[in-house]
């Protein structure tokens, strides 16, 4: 989001977008220049800092973290905690997926009291069965019901320990809402409601123990921080406050670690969407088993990081699917993965082997495939005649089109080509002549 005097790119997107259009174009013509920078590598940050501090320079100090010959890792480790049976463990989003999964755990390793807490009771016969064998194996489990982000509500579930209940020895923050959408299309209200439960909950959980001797703060952000997700800005920025959260919470010698955790199987949201997990195996990241992770908490723990990543990612395939993380320096030591996605795909390979004249009628039968696909239809039931408003097709299905159209046939569309009133023949026309010149380079590599 993008700040000025007089509001934000949310509130006033068009003049925003003015000011940026009017800024390219000085760019271009030389008009407007960067400000002159002062490159350093990786290994010499200490150096680069230093110059800084002595105010010597002009214009901007840089890190290049494309070369990282000569750094080296520095292993810091703090004690692993340990689980107190005689201590008390609060998980917020306790009635969640990854929420059950973490009093499970915590019991497994000793502890005997747990506050799960959420906004209302869980209505999952399953859920409630699952607290009340924990509770005949002569477990405390508390429910509280109230909004994390109310201030009051979380000082008094806090104020209970130590008083109430036992000492409070883990803070898990598992609450958290989901409300994917593109960045034109995310309000205001869309914006805080993203922030809410996740940013401002782990916020309030920060500053309302602080003063509490905690052997685990654990805040469960996600990989998307890292990787970046089509449709999830607001959601990134959330867990983004999280990783922060924790790197100041470590500063201050404070228990802190932000799991940014890939995709898991099995509970939590995404085993209640089957489409958006889907998705994400095809785009290269592997789903995981939140109980190993778990079984291994301490271990992260022990190293003293405030944010830790855990995922399964296919690098070729997530760089092949979303190109412009490639770019990142931060992937710079996989950078050699990237040779490998130039392979032409097996579509290519069989448009190649066509005679021209019926190279059209296959594009056309191919891309009804992948729409089909993107819209979760059978393939006959899509008509090639069909404008692509009357078959569904929202800004969110074009990105996943257009993500199905650089795969097979690895070219790039713009989604501005996707007219409402497109019928899949008439797209694939469009976009026809980049296919062809594509042809016209792979047999000109072939040939030499
Ligand atoms: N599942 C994954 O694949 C995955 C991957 C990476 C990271 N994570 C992170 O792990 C955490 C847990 O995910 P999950 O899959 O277990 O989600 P989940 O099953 O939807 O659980 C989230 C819980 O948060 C509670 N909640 C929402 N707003 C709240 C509020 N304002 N105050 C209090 N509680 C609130 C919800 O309960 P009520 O609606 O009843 O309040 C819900 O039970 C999330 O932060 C997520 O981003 C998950």
């Amino acid at each position: 989001m993008v700040t000025f005097p007089g509001g934000t790119s949310l509130e006033k997107p068009q003049i925003i977008r003015d000011i940026l259009r009017t800024m390219e174009g000085m760019v271009e013509k030389g008009r407007l220049h960067a400000l002159p920078t002062t490159v350093y590598p990786p290994r010499e940050t200490v150096d680069a800092f230093r110059f800084l501090s002595s105010a010597k320079h002009i214009g901007k100090v840089v890190i290049d973290y494309t070369d990282l010959v000569g750094l080296q890792g520095v292993e810091k480790v703090v004690a692993k905690p340990e689980i107190d049976p005689t201590g008390a463990y609060l998980i917020s989003g306790g009635f969640g997926g990854l929420g059950l999964e973490t009093a499970e755990w915590l019991l497994r390793s000793g502890a005997k009291t747990i506050v799960l807490t959420g906004r209302k009771a869980s209505g999952n016969e399953v859920v409630n069965n699952r607290i009340e064998v924990w509770r005949k194996n002569g477990n405390r489990i508390e429910e509280r019901y109230f909004d994390i982000t109310h201030e009051k509500s979380l000082q008094d579930c806090i104020g209970d320990f130590g008083e109430n209940l036992p000492p409070l020895k883990g803070v898990f923050h598992c609450a958290s809402i989901f409300d994917d959408a593109l960045i034109e299309n995310i309000t205001a209200e869309r914006l805080r409601m993203g922030l809410g439960a996740k940013a401002e909950g782990a916020r309030l959980l920060d500053a309302l123990t602080k003063s509490i001797p905690l052997d685990f703060f654990v805040l469960f952000s996600s990989v998307t921080t890292l990787t970046g997700n089509i449709g999830q800005s607001a959601y990134i920025a959330a867990n983004e406050v999280l990783n922060q959260i924790c790197e100041n919470r470590r500063k201050q010698n404070l228990a802190a670690l932000s799991l940014n955790l890939g995709p898991i199987a099995n509970v939590g949201i995404l085993s209640r969407n089957q489409v958006a997990a889907d998705a994400l195996r095809t785009a290269g990241m592997n789903l995981l088993d939140i109980d190993y992770i778990l079984h291994f908490l301490p271990d992260l723990i022990q190293q003293g990081c405030a944010q830790i990543t855990v995922a399964d990612i296919d690098w070729e395939q997530w760089f092949r699917v979303v190109p412009l993380v490639s770019d990142l320096s931060r992937f710079t030591a996989m950078h050699h993965l990237i040779d490998n996605l130039e392979s032409t795909s097996e579509t290519m390979v069989a448009l190649l082997g066509l005679p021209e004249e019926d190279r059209l009628e296959f594009l056309i039968e191919r891309l009804k495939s992948i729409i089909a696909k993107t819209l979760h239809l059978q393939d006959d039931a899509v008509d090639n005649n069909a404008k692509l408003s009357e078959l569904g097709l929202d800004s969110l299905a074009g990105v996943e089109l257009q993500t199905g159209i650089r795969i097979e046939f690895g070219i790039e569309v713009s989604a501005m080509m996707f007219s409402k009133d497109d019928s899949i023949r008439s797209l694939a026309r469009k976009f026809y002549t980049q296919i062809q010149a594509k042809i016209l380079i792979l047999t000109h590599e072939k040939s030499v």
